[in-house]
C-alpha cells in the first residue's frame, strides 16, 4: 500500500496486532485465545469466557470460583446509578440509557485519580469486572422500567446467566432457554477488530481511561451495520410479517437498495462461524415454543436472500428471534450485546495499553484549493 492509496472503511487494512481472538474467513473459524468459540460456547460458563479474554488461560476450578465470587459480589449497582436511570426518559433508546449509565459509573471511580490511575492494569481488571457485573443488572433494570415495573435485585445463588434472566423476568426459564442465553453471550463476547472494539482502542490509544473506551464503544455498537443490526432484525421480520410475504417484500426492498439487517458481513464472505451455533440454539427455543410461524419467516427470508444474493446471515441473524423468545423487547437485544462484548472491548482496552501507540491516521485532503478572505474570485 502506498501512503496515499486509500481503503474505504480500512477494509483489508491490517492496523495492528491481537492475540485476543483471530477470525479466519478461509476457514470460517474463530479462536479466542487459541479455542475455537464453538468449543467454548459447548462447555464453558460466559464467567470463564470473561476470564479467558482477560488473562489469556481458561480458568482452573479454583481461579473460576474465585473469579464467580468476585463477579457476584459486584452486581448491585450503587444508588446514584439507579437514580441517574431514573432522570432519562422512560422511552429513551436503551442503548443511550446504558450509554450514559457506563459513563456515570466511570465517573464514581475515585481510582482514576491515582497518579497513572487512567491506565493501570490492575485496576482496569477490576473496572473490568465491575462493568462485566453491573452491565446485566442495568440492562435488566432498563428493560423493566420500560415495562413499568420495579428493579429486581440480584441473587447471588445464581450465574451469571440466569442471574440476568432472573432480575429481568422475575423467575427463570427453563435449563435449556437459559442455556441458549448463555451460548448468546459467548458468541458476542469477542471479535477482533470490529468498529466498536477499534472504537475502543482507538480512545484507549490516547491513554485516556477504560470507562471512556467502553462509552465510546457502545456508541459504534448501537450502529445497524454493527450491533444495532439484531435489533433490526427483528424490525424486519415484523415488517415483513410472515413467510409467504417475504419474495414480495423482497422484490420492494432490493428494488430500493435497501440493506437486509442480519445479512453479510465485512470480514467473512462466505458464512459467519458463529451462525450455525446460534442457530442450533434458536432452534431450541423454537421447538421448545412451538414457533412455527417465526421459524418459517425466518428460514424463508434466509433461503430467499441467499439465492437471490449469495450474501449469508450473520450472528445477529439467529440471535435476535433467540432474545425475542427469551422474553426481550427488541429495543433492548443490542443492549445485551455490549453486556456480552464488554468482555471483548476491556480485553482489548488492556491490550492496547500495554503496547500503545496513538492511533491517528491520514487523510487525503478533497476540498478547494487554498484561498484567502476576501478574495471574492474564490468565495462561493
Ligand atoms: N443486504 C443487501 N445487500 C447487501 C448486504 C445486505 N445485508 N450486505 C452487503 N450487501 C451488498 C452491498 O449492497 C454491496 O453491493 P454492491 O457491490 O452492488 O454495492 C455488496 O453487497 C458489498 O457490501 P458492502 O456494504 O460494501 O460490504 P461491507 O463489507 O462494507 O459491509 C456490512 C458489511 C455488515 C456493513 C453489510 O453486509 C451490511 O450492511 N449488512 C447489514 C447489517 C448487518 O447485518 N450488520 C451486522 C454485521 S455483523
Amino acid at each position: 500500500m502506498t501512503d496515499t492509496e486509500i481503503r474505504k472503511g480500512l477494509a483489508g487494512v491490517v492496523v495492528d496486532e491481537t492475540a485476543i481472538s483471530k477470525v479466519n474467513p478461509e476457514t470460517n473459524s474463530l479462536l479466542y485465545r487459541g479455542y475455537p468459540v464453538q468449543e467454548l460456547a459447548a462447555t464453558q460458563p460466559f464467567e470463564a469466557v470473561a476470564y479467558l479474554l482477560w488473562h489469556g488461560e481458561l480458568p482452573d476450578a479454583e481461579q473460576l470460583a474465585e473469579f464467580e465470587r468476585v463477579e457476584r459480589s459486584l452486581r448491585a449497582v450503587g444508588e446514584s446509578t439507579m437514580a441517574v436511570l431514573d432522570t432519562m426518559p422512560v422511552d429513551a433508546h436503551p442503548m443511550d440509557l446504558v450509554r450514559t449509565v457506563v459513563s456515570q459509573i466511570g465517573a464514581l471511580d475515585e481510582t482514576l485519580h491515582q497518579p497513572g490511575g487512567w491506565t493501570n492494569r490492575e485496576l482496569d481488571l477490576a473496572r473490568s469486572a465491575v462493568l462485566f457485573a453491573q452491565l446485566p443488572t442495568i440492562v435488566a433494570a432498563v428493560q423493566r422500567r420500560r415495562w413499568g415495573k420495579d428493579p429486581i435485585p440480584p441473587r447471588e445463588d445464581l450465574d451469571y446467566a440466569s442471574n440476568f434472566l432472573w432480575m429481568t423476568f422475575g423467575e427463570l426459564p427453563s435449563e435449556a432457554a437459559v442455556d441458549v442465553f448463555r451460548v448468546s453471550m459467548v458468541l458476542y463476547a469477542e471479535h477482533s477488530f470490529n468498529a466498536s472494539t477499534f472504537t475502543a482502542r482507538v480512545i484507549a490509544s490516547t491513554t485516556s481511561d477504560l470507562y471512556s473506551a467502553v462509552v465510546g464503544a457502545i456508541g459504534a455498537l448501537k450502529g445497524p451495520l454493527h450491533g444495532g443490526a439484531n435489533e433490526a432484525v427483528m424490525h424486519i421480520f415484523d415488517e415483513i410479517g410472515s413467510a409467504e410475504n417475504v419474495s414480495g417484500w423482497l422484490d420492494t426492498a432490493l428494488a430500493e437498495k435497501r440493506k437486509i439487517m442480519g445479512f453479510g458481513h465485512r470480514v467473512y464472505k462466505r458464512g459467519d462461524s458463529r451462525v450455525p451455533t446460534m442457530r442450533a440454539a434458536l432452534d431450541t427455543l423454537l421447538a421448545e415454543q412451538q414457533a412455527d410461524e417465526l421459524r418459517d419467516l425466518y428460514e424463508t427470508l434466509e433461503r430467499e436472500f441467499v439465492e437471490r444474493k449469495g450474501i449469508y446471515p450473520n450472528l445477529d441473524y439467529p440471535s435476535g428471534p433467540a432474545y425475542r423468545l427469551l422474553g426481550f423487547d427488541t429495543e433492548v437485544f443490542t443492549p445485551l450485546f455490549i453486556a456480552a462484548r464488554v468482555t471483548g472491548w476491556t480485553a482489548h482496552v488492556m491490550e492496547q495499553a500495554a503496547s500503545n501507540a496513538l492511533i491517528r491516521p491520514l487523510s487525503a485532503y478533497s476540498g478547494v484549493d487554498e484561498r484567502h478572505v476576501g478574495d471574492p474570485a474564490t468565495e462561493s
